[in-house]
């Protein structure tokens, strides 16, 4: 395993449960992160927390709008730094059957699933250390069969797992490499609008699932797992 001290980390949907450990792993690995998200409270308490710096922290609704895009490439090109590691930690669930659905639900969902995964990389392309970039994303377990009500959430995850793997191939011969990880239930504020979850005690732990992926980013080059799925047991 390579150091990690000294490198640059940045977190889409930092102040998410997965953001938020995943922030405290990369911390205690000597890294130095920064952190990107929609809530500008949510992001200065998390700075207060990590004695993070003004400049490690960006406020901004989205970016898939083209201003927002960028005005979120300008703040990262303004860092001067380049990142080693991208880990897009945004997202949301909204579980409902398709004939409650509007097409409005089906929009944002898939925004912020599905096409702020391919901006934030995108985004992170065009700061990254040059032959060392290490891209994570999230998809869900819930893929694994057909469930009632998992049409949109489900559409928005089997969508990034196509894009996350053809990524994949399209940046390994300049040094990149993309994780895509299947989770299970993981015991995060995600749940706190889905009704009829598994209990909270029975699901994984932000902090376990932190560790693996700031582990597994400084594997050896040669080493790639198209999907990892993680799942209690
Ligand atoms: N928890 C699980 O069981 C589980 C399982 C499989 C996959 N995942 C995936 O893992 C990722 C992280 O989930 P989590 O468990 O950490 O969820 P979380 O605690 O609910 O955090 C979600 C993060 O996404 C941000 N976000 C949500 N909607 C957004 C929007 N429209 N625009 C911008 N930011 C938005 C939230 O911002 P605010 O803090 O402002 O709300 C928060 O930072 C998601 O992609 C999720 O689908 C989670």
């Amino acid at each position: 395993m390579e150091s990690m001290i000294g490198k640059n980390a940045i977190i889409y949907g930092a102040t998410g449960g997965l953001g938020h450990s995943l922030c405290q792993e990369f911390i205690n690995r000597g890294v130095n992160v920064f952190l990107i998200a929609r809530s500008g409270t949510k992001l200065r308490e998390l700075a207060a927390e990590f004695k993070l710096k003004p400049f490690q922290i960006f406020n901004t609704k989205t970016i898939t709008t083209d201003q927002d895009y960028l005005k979120t490439l300008n703040w990262l090109k303004t860092r001067k730094k380049v990142f080693s590691y991208a880990v897009h930690a945004a997202g949301q669930g909204l579980m409902k059957n398709a004939f409650t659905l509007s097409l409005n639900d089906w929009t944002e969902i898939i925004d912020i699933n599905l096409t702020s995964s391919f901006a934030f990389f995108k985004l992170i392309w065009e700061v990254r250390e040059k032959n060392d970039m290490e891209l994570v994303y999230f998809s869900s377990a819930s893929l694994s069969k057909a469930w009632p009500k998992n049409g949109l959430y489900g559409a928005s995850k089997a969508g990034l797992e196509a894009f996350a793997q053809s990524l994949h191939q399209d940046i390994k011969s300049q040094g990149g490499r993309v994780w895509l990880y299947r989770l299970g239930s993981v015991d995060t504020p995600f749940f706190d609008n889905v009704p009829n979850h598994v209990p909270r005690e029975k699901m994984l732990s932000p902090r376990e699932i932190a560790k693996i992926v700031v582990t597994n980013v400084s594997m050896p080059k040669n080493t790639y797992f198209p999907v990892i799925p993680i799942v209690s047991d």
